[in-house]
């Protein structure tokens, strides 16, 4: 017998990324007619194919905005010694408001020192140590893009997290543990597993929303599902045939769920949108500062 139970409903990230860009558009155009135009720099060191595609992305995107970007590309022997100079030289320069250094480095530039030497007050990446750490009070300047585009995706759709269970699988620096760290700030109960969570079914099962950031095609499947929740994947797993695919199993999770992201198309295009606004927010903000001296 044919299953006759509804699909869930899509969460268009192409739609809302659209919806997002287009009113942050208005603010930057705002700030080139009053101020001055908004700027993004980025730095990227070595020629990592994929990170080549993710940086062209973001300077096609940054253009579509009206934000002058600006493109860095250094060597991949480069001492680590001229990247934190460049990243220095960009803190003291006024018509820099966003500073991205494109991840992974090659091993002779310490991530870390890297990330700390970009001002707080520039990190539209959201990943210096000072915005990761206002997550934990709720004061984070630049949220980082990735958790920042799933929590737009949520309220755009009208879907409420405050006293909601919350199950994220994944817990990286850049996605899951931020991620938690912002559902809890809007007051939903949250678990966050890992690689070394036993059971992850008994997490999963629980949730109103589970978000799946773990890398790991088609890791969860309907059976571990509650019917009716929302399901956000952040997963992109491209298979041998060039199709890209999710860490979730669309067939059997999309009948059980109220709501599900696709991929592509669902929490992807958010992550380029949320770094275009928060160069805007960062270009904003600068001259705010400058008016109030
Ligand atoms: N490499 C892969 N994703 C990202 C990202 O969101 N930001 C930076 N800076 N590097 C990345």
């Amino acid at each position: 017998m044919s299953d006759t139970r509804p699909a869930a409903k899509l969460i268009d990230g192409k739609r809302i990324s659209s919806e997002v860009r287009a009113e942050w558009k208005v603010r930057a155009d705002r700030l080139c007619a009053l101020v001055a135009t908004p700027g993004l720099t980025v730095i990227m060191v070595g020629e990592n194919p994929a990170s080549g595609l993710y940086v062209r992305n973001k300077l096609r995107a940054c253009e579509e905005m009206g934000i002058r970007s600006e493109l860095r590309l250094y060597p991949a022997d480069t001492p680590e010694q001229t990247v934190l100079e460049s990243i220095r030289a960009l803190n003291a320069d006024p018509t820099c408001h966003g500073i991205l250094v494109q991840l992974p480095l090659p091993p002779q530039i310490s991530v870390r020192h890297a990330l700390e030497a970009i001002s707080p007050d520039k990190d539209v990446d959201g990943f210096h140590l000072y915005n990761v750490g206002g997550l934990i009070t709720g004061e984070t300047v630049f949220p980082p893009c990735t958790p920042y585009g799933v929590m737009m995706l949520l309220d755009r759709t009208g879907i409420p997290v405050t006293g909601q269970n919350v199950t994220i699988v994944g817990a990286s620096n850049i996605v899951g543990k931020p991620m938690g760290l912002m559902f809890l700030q809007r007051e939903a109960t949250v678990a966050i597993c890992h690689v070394k969570t036993r059971d992850l079914t008994q997490y999963t099962i629980a949730a109103d929303i589970l978000v799946v950031a773990a890398g790991q095609p088609n890791l969860v499947t309907g059976p571990m599902v509650r019917t009716g929740a929302v399901v956000i994947d952040v997963g992109i797993n491209r298979l041998p045939d060039g199709s890209l695919i999710g860490d979730v199993d669309f067939d059997s999770v999309s009948r059980k769920a109220s709501y599900i992201t696709p991929v592509p198309g669902g929490v992807g295009p958010m992550t380029v949108t949320m770094l275009l606004c928060n160069t805007v927010a960062a270009a904003e903000r600068s001259y705010a500062q400058l008016k109030a001296a």
